[in-house]
């Protein structure tokens, strides 16, 4: 994750109205997989029955023990190559031998960003090379590729990337763009609408965002308007909020969090896999049970936590 501020997103905060939206049922909506070893129940919140969401991510490119009883058709899995890997290729193709249907993959996790804002912070010359050893022969086995993953400020980086692969002697091709954005709703259909005029030919999936550090009030109501606006456009094709974790680990403020400190979805939680509010808000003390757990297991939450800190 990565957070940008600018005059223009600013001046965009005063777009918010005080409409709400109607969230209707949306097969866009997928999973930033944020697992906590210290709660497993968490993690089938986001998979319960009539849940809306359709598929996940978790930043790397084995799906996660958690949702092994789901099959690929059900709780779609999309692996990512983070950063550089001379693996990445028969890892892939070692799960659609072994019969998971991979349909589609992403790319690098924020290359333009540092490791302290989550980046894997690397050269568009690296990543073009990586690319073509790694990539470019699945998009021949017909896997659709997001490419790479880059910050709100990462224009320039991709256009970049782009030049490196044509240097190499290859035309890299992306089949979707990723968007990551952490501002207001301004500034995340600014970012969108952007992404989508510099490369208009293809779909724009927005695999990380929220508006973090805001009220519960605001951060709602840029939840509904957002998802609704989403939902709207036909050229995104899937969205994921950064989000889907307890209060206490929150690196984006304790509203945009999804779970209580008690496990339990929070209003927007519940909209977010398609039910009604129940009126949990973010935050609450942890269990007893999950107390000791914590006092048990320090270590781990320390881990758990600076894990967190480093998507
Ligand atoms: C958000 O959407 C939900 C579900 O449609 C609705 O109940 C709620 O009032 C909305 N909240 C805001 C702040 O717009
Ligand atoms: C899948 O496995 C998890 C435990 O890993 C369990 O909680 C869940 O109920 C299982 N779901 C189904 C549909 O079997
Ligand atoms: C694999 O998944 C894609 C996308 O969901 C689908 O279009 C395709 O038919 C599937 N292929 C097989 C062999 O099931
Ligand atoms: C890359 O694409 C450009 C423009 O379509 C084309 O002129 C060029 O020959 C292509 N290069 C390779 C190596 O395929
Ligand atoms: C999305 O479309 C619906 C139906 O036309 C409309 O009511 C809603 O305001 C739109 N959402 C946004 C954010 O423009
Ligand atoms: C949001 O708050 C977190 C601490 O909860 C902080 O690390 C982060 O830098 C803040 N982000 C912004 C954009 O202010």
């Amino acid at each position: 994750m990565h957070f940008t501020t600018s005059a223009l997103l600013l001046a965009a905060s005063t777009l918010t109205t005080a409409q709400t939206y109607t969230n209707s049922p949306s097969t866009k909506r997928g999973l930033v997989f944020v697992p906590n070893s210290l709660y497993p129940g968490d993690n089938q919140v986001w998979v319960q029955p009539g849940s809306d969401l359709t598929w996940y991510y978790n930043y790397g490119v084995q799906p996660s023990p958690a949702y092994a009883n789901r099959s690929q058709e059900e709780f779609e899995f999309v692996p990512m190559l983070w950063s550089p890997t001379t693996t990445f290729l028969s890892d892939v193709t070692a799960l659609i031998k072994g019969g998971r249907n991979i349909s589609h993959i992403l790319a690098y996790n924020e290359p333009d960003g540092t490791a302290a804002t989550g980046g894997s912070n690397i050269t568009p010359e690296v990543a073009a090379a990586n690319w073509i050893s790694q990539i470019e022969p699945l998009r021949k086995l017909g896997v659709k590729t997001g490419a790479p993953a880059v910050t709100a400020a990462g224009a320039t980086w991709l256009q970049e990337f782009f030049a490196a692969c044509a240097s190499q002697g290859t035309n890299c091709t992306a089949d979707f763009f990723p968007v990551h954005s952490y501002d207001n709703w301004g500034g995340l259909s600014y970012h969108i609408t952007t992404m989508h005029s510099n490369y208009p030919d293809a779909p724009v999936w927005v695999t990380e965002y929220a508006y973090s550090n805001q009220t519960l009030e605001v951060t709602q109501d840029f939840f509904n308007q957002s998802a609704s606006y989403m939902d709207n456009l036909t050229y995104v094709d899937r969205y994921a909020w950064f989000g889907t974790f307890r209060t206490e680990v929150s690196n984006v403020g304790p509203n945009a969090a999804f779970l209580n400190n008690q496990g339990k979805l929070t209003d927007m939680g519940e909209w977010w896999v398609g039910k009604a509010a129940t009126g949990v808000q973010p935050g609450g003390s942890s269990s007893a049970a999950g107390r000791n757990a914590v006092e048990m297991g320090l270590g781990l939450v320390a881990a758990a936590v600076v894990g967190l800190l480093a998507l």
